[in-house]
């Protein structure tokens, strides 16, 4: 159990872990790609771990030059070696889903398994489109573990039944072993663009239209050199934090701005949230910049479908923002939330209620009665999800009397180090 008491504001200038979408993306494309891929910025944690350890048993040599820079050997396309024993991706459904796609276009028997909580996560909706493409899956109930035997795939046009840059991702993966046509993937909304951008970096023949994706099966990938940006979703918790705690100043420095990913910046500028953008760039690919918030007070605003997959894993931090907005703040059409690490409606509702806030779940999001006070604090369990311990230990920092997280070891998971980063930045005597 962690405790995080009171801060009076934050300040200082941080970095965050390099971006955990990414980072497997780098590892499982560098792992089928020619030669070797230098990964730098790797953001190390226990998810991305779990896509070292699991190239490693296809037959990837990875090395491990210091904690953030690795090389991986690529062995090129179809070329893993089927492991004898199921593949572990412990809480990582990223990692599961996007080596699925590479698994189908393989030959050989792929089993992927994962911990309690990924074992009960909805995996039916890779495995119907893989076997349209030629692959033989199974899942025990829908979910893990999946069996995957790999065979010459075909390539489909397929539309998303729900929102899922996972899916995504695994389907176009597949695409790009296909023996013949074109893989197209129809989104019902935009979600996150990292895979299209790391294959086409990589040489893969990618058209991109504005709600759909096409890739045309590849021979072979070359990625080279991979520098990963900060996390945005790590970055989420301080941006939160210094908005809500009075008298906050703090700049949070290389943070990858992919608009695909920041639609928490946009909700929070509705709702009067000062962050502004500075030093706007590019990182191999990808938008980066440096964010400087300043504490402000909110009014209240509400998220639609449309806004949920360019802000899914902030949801949490954006209830918690809402609890302290003037008026009623509405989530609607985030029903995914129930199938991630934990019931994220349930597990959000039932914490920040426990600790003082106006909540209430609803089936596809919940509804917040802002008050522009101190929450009173309390204990929380973050049922071994790191977005929610996250949410809780901002909380504490905002609370009157703390916040006790329970399981808070889940951070690990995408930031380990995330309550040291939280207790360096926090004030606690007036100066
Ligand atoms: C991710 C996609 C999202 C997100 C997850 C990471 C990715 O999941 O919640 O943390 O790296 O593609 P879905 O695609 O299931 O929405």
């Amino acid at each position: 159990m962690t405790r995080v008491e009171p801060a009076i504001s934050l300040a200082g200038h941080i970095a965050v872990p390099g971006d955990k979408s990414i980072s497997h993306r780098a590892v499982l494309l560098g792992a089928v790609a020619e030669g070797v891929t230098t990964i730098g910025g790797f953001g190390r944690s226990r998810d991305t771990e779990a896509t070292i350890a699991a190239v490693r048993t296809l037959g990837v040599e990875v090395l491990e030059d210091d904690a953030d820079t690795l090389r991986v050997r690529g062995v090129g396309l179809g070329k893993l070696a089927p492991s004898s024993g199921p593949i572990d991706c412990r809480n990582a459904g990223t990692l599961l889903r996007l080596l699925a796609g590479l698994a189908a276009g393989q030959e050989g028997r792929f089993e992927l398994t994962g911990d309690e909580s990924l074992r009960r996560r909805p995996m039916e909706r890779i495995a119907e489109p893989l076997r349209r493409m030629g692959a033989e899956v199974s899942t025990e109930n829908g979910c893990p573990p999946l069996v995957v035997e790999g065979r010459p795939l075909r390539g489909i046009r397929y539309e998303l039944p729900v929102a899922s840059a996972q899916v995504k991702s695994c389907l176009l993966l597949a695409g790009v072993q296909a023996r013949r046509d074109q893989t197209t993937v129809i989104e019902p909304f935009t979600t996150r663009d990292h895979t299209e951008v790391m294959l086409e970096a990589a040489g893969a023949a990618i058209r991109r239209r504005p709600r759909s994706v096409s890739v045309s099966p590849a021979r072979r990938l070359q990625l080279g050199a991979v520098q990963v940006p900060g996390d945005f979703s790590a970055a989420a918790p301080f941006v939160v934090a210094a908005t809500i705690v009075p008298g906050s100043e703090l700049t949070l420095h290389d943070v990858g701005l992919n608009p695909t990913r920041t639609g928490l910046l946009d909700v929070l500028a509705r709702m009067g949230a000062r962050v502004t953008v500075l030093n706007r760039r590019r990182v191999g690919g990808e938008p980066v910049g440096d964010l400087d918030v300043r504490s402000a007070e909110l009014v209240a605003s509400s998220i639609e479908a449309l806004d949920v997959p360019r802000m899914v894993d902030e949801l949490p931090l954006f209830a918690l923002a809402a609890s302290c907005a003037r008026g009623e703040s509405i989530v609607r059409g985030a029903s995914e939330l129930r199938v991630k690490e934990s019931d994220r409606i349930e597990a959000v509702a039932t914490g920040l209620r426990a600790l003082g806030a106006r909540i209430s779940a609803t089936p596809d999001g919940f509804r917040v009665k802002g008050v522009p006070t101190r929450p009173r604090g309390g204990e929380i369990d973050s049922y071994g999800d790191h977005r929610i311990a996250m949410m809780g230990g901002v909380a504490g920092l905002i609370s009157r009397q703390g916040v006790h997280i329970h399981d808070a070891d889940s951070v690990d998971v995408s930031f380990p180090g995330f309550f040291d980063l939280l207790e360096n930045v926090a004030q606690r005597s007036r100066p």
